[in-house]
């Protein structure tokens, strides 16, 4: 273990975050939630419930585009379009529509809405909004940032994974094969709007897989929510939490947009969570993203033990609360040996090489971490046990 630290010096890259809390520039919900409190991120704002329709109204009134396409898929348009209309008087829209499910983030849907936009005489002064879950909000920010050139996107989320996660930080995409967003833009959306109402349409699985994110957002970057989401012991996203977990994403995209350093934090358990993901995809063993990257956070958080002394109370904790929200995959050796062989796709390696995001401790993470394979399939030990 000592010779394996030493082999990582001059490796590691610790994260300038600490120095950045000082500087935040949200603000953290002590009481109750504030309905007047908007997240600044650079070119565009995060808002919430009723102030950020207000402000989308405003907004359509102020820029008045040729057109407005309201893009949903088959879930979205059942569960969330009439809610979404009755929070803002829209007058003329086209509505649409693409697929659910990540199998469909791909160039073949985005045809078909280039096609419909095209058709439809979409031009320049066009605006998307996206009403649904990190599929359209990706796929849609992707179509956005590239029709014409690039037109003008909203997001508004439906699912807790995209309100805390893939709405948020401008990053836009769509799968290549089994390749995830591997091919995308970094497009800003002129605001994101989060209404905690649209949750109430979800399944009690959707809000755990948002969950991991939120759980993560903690573990990089908030010991203070992380002792509380820990205390809580469920799946907590409340108002207050949502806020809290967008201002850390917020924060962290705010100084490096582009993932050449500290964004990378983000992907905290998604080096194993993405492949576990993508092995299982076409099993009976399917898995929701949050299932997987929670698997994730509990292999990762084992690794950083093992190489940066991350203490192992709270690895046990961290294990303790993931076993008590998911349900516990069972995941034997040759399946293991398949998600290691997988890791050579991860998006994040560089080089040839696969690099993890391990903590130091709470709020200290490091990343571009090389891990032998050897401590990975311990780490899936520490997991099954
Ligand atoms: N979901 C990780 C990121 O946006 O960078």
């Amino acid at each position: 273990l000592v010779s394996e630290k030493k082999l990582f010096k001059g490796l590691i890259f610790k994260t300038n975050l600490h120095s950045f809390f000082k500087k935040k520039i949200c603000y953290f919900v002590e009481y109750n939630f504030s309905m007047n409190k908007e997240i600044s991120s650079g070119t565009y704002s995060v808002l919430f419930k009723q102030k950020g329709f207000d402000y989308l109204s405003n907004h359509l009134n102020n820029i008045n585009y040729s057109k407005i396409f309201v893009h949903v898929d088959n879930n979205t348009k059942k569960n969330c379009l009439d809610l979404f209309l009755n929070k803002i008087n829209l007058e003329k829209y086209e509505l649409i529509e693409s697929k659910d499910g990540e199998e469909n983030k791909n160039i073949y849907s985005c045809l078909k809405l280039w096609e419909i936009i095209s058709d439809k005489n979409g031009d320049r002064n066009s605006l998307i909004i996206n009403l649904g879950g990190g599929v359209v909000s990706d796929m849609g920010g992707f179509i956005a940032s590239t029709y014409k050139r690039g037109i003008n996107y909203i997001n508004i989320p439906t699912t807790l994974l995209s309100m805390v996660d893939a709405s948020i930080g401008g990053k836009t995409g769509i799968d290549f094969g089994i390749l995830k967003n591997q091919i995308g833009t970094f497009y800003d959306p002129q605001m994101v709007i989060i209404e905690p109402d649209f949750l109430k349409t979800l399944q009690k699985e959707q809000i755990s897989s948002g969950y991991a994110e939120i759980l993560k957002h903690s573990l990089i970057y908030d010991l203070k929510t992380f002792n509380l989401l820990i205390k809580n012991g469920k799946t907590t996203h409340d108002i207050n939490t949502i806020y809290d977990s967008v201002c850390t994403k917020n924060s962290i995209v705010l100084i490096d947009k582009k993932e050449k350093k500290e964004r990378k934090s983000l992907n905290y358990g998604h080096t194993l969570g993405h492949a576990i993901e993508s092995y299982f995809l076409n099993t009976e063993k399917k898995l929701l993203h949050g299932e997987a990257i929670a698997i994730g956070i509990v292999l990762a958080s084992f690794i950083s033990n093992k190489l940066f002394d991350f203490s192992f109370d709270y690895v046990i904790s961290i294990k303790k609360h993931i076993d008590l929200i998911y349900s516990k995959i069972e995941i034997n050796e040759s399946e293991i040996e398949s998600i290691i062989g997988l890791l050579i796709h991860d998006k994040k390696n560089s080089h040839g090489k696969i690099n993890f995001v391990l903590l130091e401790d709470i709020a200290k993470p490091i990343y571009d971490v090389q891990v032998k394979t050897n401590l990975i399939k311990e780490s899936f030990k520490y997991y099954l046990s």
